[in-house]
This record gives structure tokens, sequence and C-alpha cells, in this order.
């Protein structure tokens, strides 16, 4: 038997509780013992108590070796409260936010494989914000401490995984202080790195160019807002943003969660793809072995990206956002097939 795990379950809201019921069906098949610790977070504990989430439960997350989490609901306006997500990246100091972008054969529209590390606490998403009697303001942190903590993350990210380039992306030419000091600072760390080419693109350059000649990416490291934006842009190229998933990754702890949010306009039906939430877990599977060195789990992860590789390209079960007409439960289902096969293990 493999090692044992406290892994912390938020299933949050819309679409989560039915994607991250499925990704939790694949730990039958991995060979270790994980402890699950349900955490209530979002809309509903809101309502019910004023808090979406509690600072018990935040120094829970804190003590776990990892956390599993779907999306969670944010309201747009003033009346709406803070986003807990980030909220939670803050409390927990998760500033790299990792989305490996592959595509698929036959759903993708482009031939893509990009790792987005976007810095994940600061930025536009720093929450100093105020009104005016007839103005707002938001102020764009970039703090140098932030700053080199994720680039000195993703360059080492790109070198442990003889990934070929890092490419910076700001828009240092208009936001010469904020985006100034982050350009400034990568130019310093990759300095001291050997093997690694590097290159800068403007924000609106890279939108352009990742459509245009995605193959010129390979890994990207960018303040907040923009890794955000870009994300779903090559979650979009790359097929559907149901397929994706990101770690969130800090020197203590890591949460595991779908690149997408509630999608509440289909939460509820069973149609949602769960691969999002399968690659989160598969995400956590290898961010747990490698930090306490489980090849077990390192093999796991592995397997569960080829399964979702063959019942993907495959075609045969789909969900509707990839063309087909198969359930959560369904191709869920087939996925674990699949993983079990290939983890030799019997479900
Ligand atoms: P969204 O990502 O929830 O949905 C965008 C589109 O993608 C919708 O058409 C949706 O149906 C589709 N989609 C998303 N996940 C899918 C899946 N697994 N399978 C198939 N289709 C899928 O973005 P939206 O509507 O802007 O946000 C809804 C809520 O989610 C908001 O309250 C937002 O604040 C929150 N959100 C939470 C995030 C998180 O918890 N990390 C991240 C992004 C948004």
């Amino acid at each position: 038997m493999g090692g044992k795990y406290r892994v912390g379950v938020i299933v949050g809201d819309g679409v989560g509780p039915e994607i991250i019921d499925a990704a939790l069906g694949l730990l039958d098949l991995v060979d270790a013992e994980f402890e699950l610790t349900q955490i209530e977070a979002g809309l509903s504990r809101y309502r019910r108590e004023g808090v979406p989430i509690t600072e018990e439960d935040i120094d829970l997350m804190r003590s776990l070796d990892a956390t599993l989490k779907g999306p969670l609901m944010t309201l747009p306006g003033r009346q709406g409260y803070r986003s807990v997500n980030v909220l939670i990246r803050k409390e927990l100091g998760l500033y790299a936010n990792v989305r490996p972008f592959r595509s698929y054969p036959r759903v993708s529209l482009l031939s893509l494989d990009i790792v987005i590390i976007r810095e994940n606490t600061e930025g536009l998403y720093s929450g100093i914000e105020w009104r005016a009697p007839d103005s707002a303001y938001s102020v764009r942190m970039i703090t140098e401490v932030g700053s080199r903590r994720v680039i000195r993350f993703a360059l080492d990210y790109a070198l442990s995984r003889r990934r070929r380039r890092v490419t910076v992306v700001h828009k240092a030419n208009i936001l010469k202080e904020s985006d100034g000091l982050f350009r400034e600072i990568f130019l310093e760390e990759i300095a001291r790195y050997e093997g690694i080419e590097h290159d800068e693109v403007f924000v609106d350059a890279a939108a352009y160019l990742m459509v245009k000649n995605p193959s010129r990416f390979d890994v990207i490291v960018t303040p907040n807002l923009y890794g955000d934006i870009l994300s779903d842009l090559a979650a979009g190229l790359a097929g559907s943003i149901g397929l994706f998933g990101s770690a969130q990754i800090g020197d203590h702890t890591a949460v595991f969660e779908p690149v997408h949010g509630t999608a509440p306009d289909i939460a509820g039906r069973g149609i949602a793809n769960p691969s999002s939430a399968m690659k989160a877990l598969s995400l956590m599977l290898e961010y747990l072995g490698v930090r306490k060195g489980d090849e077990g789990l390192i093999y796991a992860s592995k397997a569960i990206d080829e399964a979702l590789h063959r019942v993907i390209s495959e075609g045969r079960v789909l969900t509707p956002d990839l063309g087909g007409s198969a359930s959560t439960a369904e191709f869920a289902r087939a996925v674990k097939c699949v993983a079990s096969e290939l983890l030799g293990s019997v479900t």
C-alpha cells in the first residue's frame, strides 16, 4: 500500500459537485490511502453564515497535503461578497497558478502544448479598490517578492520538465512601473539559469500569436489578469474549457481545481465535462507524488492523463461541449474503465 494523504474537498457551486464527484471516483484506483475532509465554501455558506468560508477552514486547508476544489460563484458588482477564490489564494500563499493546455486529436481547433504560469496573488486581483463620488480606482500591485517567487517557480518548472522556452508576457511598454518591475525581475532571474531559451511578448500580441502560431509558445509566465484571460483563450483553442485543470501552488500546500467557473447555464443537467476536475485530480496526484517521493502517485497521474487522452481521442463517448451526447457520468465511467486497465486494478 502507498502512502497516506490528507486531502480537503470543496465541491463548489454550479457544476462543481457533479464533476468533483466524477473525479473522486478515480481515487478508488490509486494505491494510497486518502483521508478526505469536506470543506464547505461559497454562496450557500455565505447566505447562511455571512461568510463564504471560515478562518478555521482556511487554517485546516493550510495543514492539509492538498485540496481538490470545484468552482465557486462570485457575484459581480458592489453588493456581492469578495471572491472566495482570491481569498483562498492569498491566505494560503498559493502564488503559482499552473495551467497546462495540450490539444487532443479530433476535438481541438489548433495544435498546442502550452503551460501558462500565472501569478496568483497580486496584480489587479489585489483587491485594493475604492470609489470616489464619480470615479472608481483599482490598484494593480506588483511586488518584487511576489514576482520573483512565481518567476523562479516557472523557470524551475521549465527546467525540471525539459521544456524548451519560457516567455514572459506583459505590457511594460504602457504599464512601465508595474509590468516594468515584473519584466525586470524576469530578466534578472533568467540570467541565473542555463539551458532555457527565453523571450518576451506583449499581452495583446500574445493573444493574437496564440491563435496564429501557438507552437511558438511553450511555458508562459505572466501577471495575474493576463494569465486568467489567456488561459480561457488557450482552453477554447484546445477544444473546451471543460478539459483543463489548474494547480495553485504555494510553499506549504496546494489547491487543485478546474480552469473554468460554475457554468450556471448547464449546472444540474448532468452534462458538464468532468475532464477538468479529473485533470485537476491528476495534477494533485503528481504534486503529492513528487513532493512525497511516491512513484505510485506519479504513475497514477500519468494513467489518468492517458485514459482521458484515449477516451477523448477515440471520440465515442464525449460530452456535449465536445460535440457528443454522453452524460457526465457516462464519460466518467469510460475514463475510469480505461484508467483501471492501465493501473491494473478492478473497479
Ligand atoms: P464559466 O467558466 O463558468 O462558463 C463559461 C462557459 O463554459 C459556459 O458556456 C459554460 O457552460 C462552459 N463550461 C464551463 N465549464 C464547463 C464544463 N465542465 N463542461 C462543459 N462546459 C463548460 O464562466 P462564467 O459563466 O463567466 O462564470 C460563472 C461563475 O463562475 C461566476 O460566478 C464566476 O465568478 C465563477 N468562476 C469561478 C472560478 C473558480 O472558482 N476558480 C473561475 C472562473 C469563474
